[in-house]
């Protein structure tokens, strides 16, 4: 029986407005493009899509230090984000911001079906308050000595040096950044999503397999303790969407971002009319909904986000797909770094594959930092994509193209080896869908080398010096092509530049369901070198 094809929403995290895309992002943005492209592939109906998260106090922050308004850079990181995920081939089916009129109406929508519901409380608390200003102290206004590690010129949220959070009032002689002035406590009411009253709920969610295991023993010891409720409200100043009623209140980012995810559909379906945005949003609905998210925001997604959904009467996601973050030199990517600042400059102007395949090479469905070491990236490139597979093409084609008109043979009478090759394709589509990427390149690798092998003791080009240009070497040739066409097919949702030339080369479109269809009689395109070998000076 034919299986039914699914139909699914799959989102990265919104990278913030306030910094350029790095390679540190990438790592989810190529994997849940190869997650997409993959399902595209054999046939599931995929919205792919993503946003910049455009509000909070750090964009304020810039927008001072530039001497403009947070909207003018809004704009202008948007335009650069899109930008740099085009070259990397990740391609969204719609790529927003938050800041938009859609995912205003939804934030106060989901508000107040929350407040409705009995989910909203509003409470006193207290916050630093700058007495010259005469405003509250928003988190990122505020430095001073952190409570737990004594660091100095540490903001009001958490210490970039022991990475603790805490209140802003527990700070050690804090200072406000815009007067320079020792704030006073003043007292101000807030917002609070009662977050323990969907434990429950949340917790026979998270049973169903939403997350992978280990990620699932992290959050259920958050549950064993005491579950607080969330302040989403954040006073003046503040980059942000205003609280119906409230005159000096915004809703705090962190709210209207996750409800991002459903705006940034909302636009998508704004723009091809023949989705049905209600479908997908309703509680029982069996559309599918998948989150990339990296595992410093997975309170966010198992928590915060589920519990707005579920108090909204809306669905929740079908699964959290959380990854570590890239080290180099086994360290936390440090912007100022050499060697950070020249990995991404050579990416800004070489092949994206590159990073893609070696992303893949490294990624398993799992939360472990993945260390970025460029001597062992140029050695998986040249190894594995020069030495390997385009070597494959360009050794079997060139005959075809010199000696037989660029026709392939007619039949395949040595059929052994092509078996083997269509014989990994239900292994490998399942590797893609549980992600494990890694695996799958391991399998490529050694197919690879069989059909290499099998060349070499084929000879074609013995036969060639004996003038022998019969069918034989025709037929091998043919054979090593069509074991190429099957690597390239598994390879299609990781390599999109390699595929697009290997389309052209073999005058064919790739597909899953063609994998079993061998290239027969077919004329080829005339053999161009791909890609060229990286070297070190290219990169250091
Ligand atoms: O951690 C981050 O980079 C956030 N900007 C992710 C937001 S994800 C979603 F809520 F939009
Ligand atoms: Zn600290």
């Amino acid at each position: 029986m034919k299986k039914k094809k699914k139909e699914m929403i799959i989102t990265c995290a919104f990278p913030y407005s306030n910094g350029f895309i790095h390679i540190g992002h990438l790592l989810e943005h190529i994997q849940a493009d190869i997650w997409v492209r993959f399902n595209k592939l054999i046939g599931n109906k995929v919205y792919f899509i993503c946003s910049d998260d455009t509000h909070g106090t750090a964009i304020m922050l810039k927008a001072i230090i530039k001497k403009t308004i947070p909207k003018n850079i809004i704009f202008e990181m948007y335009k650069s984000h899109i930008i740099e995920f085009k070259k990397f081939n990740i391609e969204y089916d719609k790529y927003y911001f938050t800041h938009n009129k859609e995912n205003k109406i939804l934030t106060n929508l989901l508000f107040d079906r929350l407040k409705h519901n009995g989910y909203i409380k509003k409470k006193i608390c207290k916050q630093l308050y700058d007495i010259k200003k005469k405003i509250f102290l928003p988190d990122r206004f505020i430095k001073g000595k952190c409570p737990k590690c004594y660091a100095y010129n540490q903001y009001g949220d958490n210490c970039e040096i022991c990475g603790a959070f805490y209140k802003s009032t527990e700070l050690i002689k804090p200072k406000s950044t815009i007067t320079g002035l020792k704030p006073i406590i003043k007292k101000t009411t807030h917002y609070f999503l009662k977050l323990f009253l969907f434990k429950k709920k949340i917790n026979n969610w998270l049973n169903l397999k939403v997350i992978q295991n280990n990620v699932l023993n992290k959050v259920l010891e958050w549950f064993k303790k005491e579950i607080k409720a969330w302040n989403i409200s954040r006073n003046n100043p503040y980059f942000g969407f205003k609280i119906p009623g409230e005159n000096k209140k915004y809703f705090y980012v962190w709210f209207d971002a996750l409800i991002g995810y459903i705006g940034t559909f909302k636009i998508l379906c704004n723009y091809n009319k023949k989705i049905n945005f209600d479908n997908f949003w309703y509680k029982k609905t069996k559309i599918e909904l998948y989150h990339f998210i990296g595992k410093d925001i997975i309170y966010f997604h198992s928590l915060f986000w589920p519990s707005i959904l579920e108090g909204s009467n809306l669905r929740k996601p079908t699964k959290l797909f959380v990854h570590g973050h890239i080290t180099i030199n086994n360290n936390k990517i440090s912007k100022s770094k050499k060697t950070y600042i020249n990995i991404n400059y050579y990416f800004k102007k070489k092949n994206s594959d590159f990073l893609r395949y070696y992303y893949a090479s490294k990624l398993s469905n799992s939360i472990k930092d993945i260390e970025f070491n460029i001597k062992n990236f140029i050695e998986i490139i040249n190894n594995d994509i020069i030495n390997k597979l385009a070597n494959l093409i360009s050794r079997n084609s060139s005959f075809i193209n010199n000696y037989y008109y660029n026709k392939l043979s007619n039949t395949l009478k040595y059929s052994k080896i092509y078996q083997i090759f269509i014989n990994e394709s239900k292994n490998i589509s399942n590797l893609y869908i549980n992600m494990k990427f890694d695996i799958i390149i391991n399998i490529i690798m050694k197919l690879v080398d069989l059909a290499n092998f099998y060349i070499n003791i084929k000879k074609p080009w013995y036969l060639f010096k004996k003038k022998l240009y019969n069918n034989k070497l025709q037929m091998i040739c043919t054979i090593g092509i069509n074991l190429f066409k099957i690597l390239i097919t598994y390879l299609k949702p990781i390599l999109p530049i390699f595929t697009f030339k290997s389309e052209f080369l073999l005058n064919t479109k790739l597909t899953w369901i063609g994998i079993k269809k061998p290239l027969l009689g077919n004329k080829i395109k005339k053999f161009k070198k791909f890609f060229h070998r990286i070297k070190l000076n290219e990169i250091l």
